[in-house]
């Protein structure tokens, strides 16, 4: 009874103001009008009844605040809607599903309501609204074929909209199936609208006629879902496996694929005849609305749908896992679940009206907003910008709001008593403040009262000169306040204000690369305590410890079907699905949770494994050393069978060497442009100049002149000169000389030995004169320079395989395998060229004057007088016919 009591006032209400109404004609009366969606779920017809009331039919609408009710305005820009005014005390504070409602107009006509809107004064929300023309719209048939039917019911309706359908049908408790059908041109338009996550994808199509039991083999599908950035997509899919879409390596296509993908290339666009009608994602609920054609000219990859007949059609939800560079197509995920939740099939006749969707769909989750945990960290504040508005939370809205960290208007989470700090660029006139009132703009300039907890007029700047603001929320701080702009109202939106948090929780945090993970860790006396949190939304998250994902030790945390989070340990030694290797780390104090799509995982480990023998028994953590830190993103993970589906989507680009006493972390930068330079430069000393100049010294000495000598000196000076600089180079890059590789050791042996040569050189005992022995100095002297040349070429060519080793190891080997085997094909060739000359020297010596030769390891032909080190030396001519010494030849050690 108390509540039929109000009810009757409310209608008496009602029955007086009707009574004021005059009864004014309207040119508008009998015509109908589809409501706009813009959000909960708002959908209806309204019906202009006369002068003084309307009508709402199938009347659909999430609650909204309780002050929520019809509203007239001027536009639908939020200025206009501000200005308007209520036309009726109805209050739309409840759930409406499909109700038949009549409003009465209080002191007002229609020619005064350009614009009928369903408003939420409370919070500035706009949440439908229907376009009244001033004349009567003209309905007569559009000479073209307009995309609605023009049934018998519709000859006055007006303002068709996108969201509306003649038929609908639910497939699960969480989708719905919407369909039009345009049998006179071929074609049908179906919606299909799922309470899903944004990662989520819809499909549905039509089975095979010919199979006999409903299949998904070889079936016409469209998946249709959003991109990362939110743009909607439909796509045609043909299924021929029931697997992942996947490319055999013989060029074989398999799987659910885009017709496209099979027929290779797509030039008169046959087999792509699916086409995006149109998309939003509101209230946690996607929506996509498609056009195809009944019977396509794509025979192969499209199923004819005959509209009178009875046929199966199947659907299923699923992850979606976005295109990378490998696949450029979206890839649905196996959509497992329960059957008649996630996917199913059935019969349809699509020409027999079914209308048995009662209600709005009603998601669990409404919040589709990004959202942005402020940990406190000083040296990372928090950029808030300025950027165009595309899926603002709560429309209508200005074509400009708030960016922070780059993503739109998303939720911030702090913590109360951890500083959160922001650099403001959002350009001039836009000022950012903390506020209790949802709408922002300076509340008083709207006769309203807020509470300011931070900002003002001079917290705004440009990049060019930010301006930080530092704002510590405190016990005093409400659960919800918001950040706005001061000078212009909606740009921002929703700030959650929590007790505790990984913040407090851990010691320790740093962003990984590309600040789309966050580390959090607490060292103890032998153990660790790790948190990651990924900053994106996504089905896993994984970290690694390693310089790359082959050869680390990974983490990965997600959430199972029946909604248990879960955290497993892998060694992975590849970049295939079969090199993830579980392992059997002892986790303790495990936990992870997926909120918003946002993943958080947890766990303490040992530092250093109590076992031997295992691969992870390898995995200890030196908090004295850099940790190397990876991460990995992507769609679907499972605890067994893992498959090419569960590759990420996105991953770090390079490792972070975490200083886990430091609490600090710096990125690893990417020597590889430093090590070719130095790489290359060695390459030219060790395997051009200075092998080139002993063969110089060695088998050009037949040759008239002094030419070898000074080809001899040249080459290896300017080979010292950029071993020099190659040294320097890498120092000066790697800050710091490590002595402790293999490649450092040989590399420094080399250059020793390489540097020892011109200082011998220098205190060359004087050539013997012709004909006379040579002095037991100079022989001493002469195979000293000699073995040491030598020496060093060797151990300078060990080098340059210990550091194409070191190179392999450090960026994959992949890219250096190549490389190496030049490098030996390299000395390969040397070694034969050398083994030819010394052929030809051995040859020229027994053909020739067979004794010719010289005791010395350099023969009379040696004329080291013209001196490049000494050019005043004097210069005594030889005399090359005068030989009678025998010429020791002693074999190249390096060869
Ligand atoms: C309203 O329309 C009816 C018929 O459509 C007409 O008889 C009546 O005179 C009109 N009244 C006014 C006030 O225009
Ligand atoms: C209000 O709406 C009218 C009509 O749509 C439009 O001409 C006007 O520019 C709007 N006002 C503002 C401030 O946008
Ligand atoms: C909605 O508003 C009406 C009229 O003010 C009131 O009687 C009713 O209790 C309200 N319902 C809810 C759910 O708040
Ligand atoms: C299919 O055609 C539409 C335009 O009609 C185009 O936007 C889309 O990229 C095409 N898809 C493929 C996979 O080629
Ligand atoms: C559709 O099916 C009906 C029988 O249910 C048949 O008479 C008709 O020829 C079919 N139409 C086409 C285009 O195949
Ligand atoms: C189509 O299916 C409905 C039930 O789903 C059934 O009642 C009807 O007889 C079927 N029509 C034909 C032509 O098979
Ligand atoms: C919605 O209401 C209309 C008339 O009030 C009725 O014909 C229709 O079946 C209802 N739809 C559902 C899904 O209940
Ligand atoms: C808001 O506007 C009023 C009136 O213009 C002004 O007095 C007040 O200082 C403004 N508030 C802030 C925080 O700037
Ligand atoms: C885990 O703990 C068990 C028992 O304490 C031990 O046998 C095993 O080797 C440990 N494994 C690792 C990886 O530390």
């Amino acid at each position: 009874m108390a509540a039929i009591l109000p009810l009757l006032i409310l209608l008496s209400i009602q029955a007086s103001m009707a009574e004021l109404c005059h009864r004014k004609n309207t040119t508008l009366a009998g015509f109908e009008f589809d409501l706009a969606m813009v959000q909960h779920q708002l959908r209806g017809i309204v019906r202009v009844l006369d002068g003084c009331s309307f009508s709402v039919r199938g009347f659909d609408l999430l609650p909204a605040s309780p002050a929520a009710r019809w509203w007239a305005a001027g536009g639908t820009d939020l200025h206009n809607l501000t200005l308007g005014s209520p036309v009726s005390d109805y209050l739309l504070n409840r759930t409406f599903s499909n109700e038949t409602l009549t409003i009465s107009l209080k002191n007002i006509s229609w020619d005064q309501i350009p614009v009928l809107a369903v408003w939420d004064p409370a919070t500035f929300s706009e949440l439908g609204h229907v376009l009244l023309p001033s004349v009567p719209p003209d309905l007569s048939p559009a000479p073209s074929p307009s995309p609605f039917s023009s049934s018998e019911a519709s000859k006055h309706r007006a303002n068709r909209q996108l969201t509306m359908f003649d038929n609908c049908r639910v497939l699960s408790p969480k989708y719905r199936l919407r369909w039009t059908l345009f049998p006179e041109t071929n074609s049908i338009e179906i919606g299909l609208e799922a309470a899903v996550a944004s990662q989520f994808y819809m499909a549905f199509g039509w089975a095979s006629p010919d199979s006999w039991s409903p299949s998904m083999i070889n079936s016409d599908v469209a998946i249709a879902g959003f991109t990362e950035e939110g743009t909607p997509f439909a796509e045609d899919y043909f299924i021929t496996q029931y697997s992942e879409c996947l490319l055999s390596k013989d060029g074989r296509v398999e799987g659910v694929c885009p017709d496209t993908i099979y027929e290779g290339s797509d030039p008169v666009g046959l087999v792509n005849n699916t086409e995006l009608v149109y998309g939003h994602r509101r209230d946690g609920v996607s929506f996509i609305r498609y056009h195809r054609p009944l019977v396509s000219p794509d025979e192969k990859y499209d199923v004819a749908v005959n509209f009178t007949q009875n046929m199966t059609v199947i659907w299923a939800l699923g992850l979606i896992r976005p295109p990378d560079s490998l696949r450029p197509y979206y890839l649905p995920q196996n959509h497992g679940g329960p059957k008649f939740d996630s996917f199913g099939y059935f019969t349809l006749n699509v020409s027999e009206k079914v209308d048995d969707c009662l209600g709005p769909l009603d998601a669990e989750d409404k919040e589709d907003q990004d959202l942005i945990t402020a940990d406190g960290k000083m040296e990372s504040p928090l950029v808030v910008s300025s950027g165009p508005a595309l899926h603002y939370p709560n429309p209508p809205n200005p074509s400009k709001v708030l960016y922070i960290n780059k993503k739109e208007a998303p939720m911030l989470r702090v913590e109360r008593g951890v500083p959160v700090k922001f650099s403001i660029q959002a350009g001039h006139g836009v000022a950012l403040y903390i506020t209790s009132d949802p709408i922002g703009g300076n509340a008083t300039m709207r006769n309203m009262s807020e509470v300011i907890y931070a900002g003002g007029p001079e917290a705004e700047g440009v990049p060019a000169s930010p301006s930080e603001l530092l704002w510590l929320p405190d016990r005093n701080t409400p659960d919800r306040v918001y950040y706005q702009s001061l000078f212009e109202p909606k740009m921002g939106w929703r700030v959650e204000v929590v007790d505790g948090g990984l913040t407090d929780m851990y010691n320790n945090s740093v962003l990984l690369d590309d600040q789309q993970v966050t580390l959090f860790w607490t060292l103890s006396k032998d153990s660790i305590s790790v948190a990651a949190r990924g900053e994106k939304k996504s089905g896993y998250l994984a970290i690694g410890f390693g310089s790359g994902m082959v050869n680390s030790f990974a983490y990965v945390g997600w959430v199972d079907e029946s909604g248990k989070g879960r955290v497993n340990t892998y060694w992975i030694d590849g970049k295939d699905a079969m090199s993830v290797h579980p392992t059997s780390e002892n986790l303790t104090y495990v936990r992870c949770k997926s909120e918003n799509g946002i993943i958080t995982f947890e766990f303490t480990r040992p530092l250093s494994p109590s076992c031997t023998g295992r691969k992870e028994c390898k995995n200890i953590i030196d908090p004295t050393t850099p940790l190397r830190v990876i991460w990995a993103m992507g769609a679907q993970w499972s605890e067994h069978s893992l498959s090419e589906r569960n590759m990420h989507s996105v991953t770090s680009n390079r490792p972070v060497r975490v200083l886990l006493m430091r609490g600090s972390a710096e990125a690893e930068q990417d020597l590889r442009p430093v090590l070719a330079v130095h790489g290359f430069m060695m390459f030219v000393a060790w395997g051009i100049l200075l092998p080139g100049g002993i063969l110089a010294a060695r088998y050009l000495k037949h040759v008239k002149g002094d030419g070898w000598f000074q080809l001899h000196v040249y080459m290896q000076y300017s080979g010292i000169a950029i071993i020099f600089l190659g040294i320097l180079f890498a120092a000066a890059e790697l800050r710091g000389f490590f002595l402790s590789s293999v490649h450092v050791k040989f590399g420094v042996t080399a250059t020793v030995l390489a540097f020892a040569q011109p200082v011998n050189a220098y205190l060359r005992p004087k050539r013997p004169a012709n004909g006379e022995v040579p002095t037991t100095k100079r022989v001493i002297w002469e195979y000293f320079h000699f073995i040491t040349g030598r020496c060093a070429i060797v151990v300078g060519v060990a080098a340059l395989f210990s550091g194409m080793k070191h190179l392999g190891s450090r960026y994959g080997s992949e890219n250096v395998d190549g490389l190496t085997w030049a490098l030996m094909l390299w000395v390969l060739i040397g070694a034969l060229l050398a083994m030819y000359l010394e052929y030809l020297s051995v040859k020229r010596a027994r053909d020739g004057n067979s004794f010719r030769g010289s005791w010395v390891l350099g023969n009379d032909e040696e004329d080291d007088s013209v001196d490049l080190l000494h050019p005043n030396r004097t210069h005594v001519e030889s005399d090359p016919n005068l030989s009678g010494r025998m010429e020791v030849q002693l074999e190249p050690l390096n060869r």
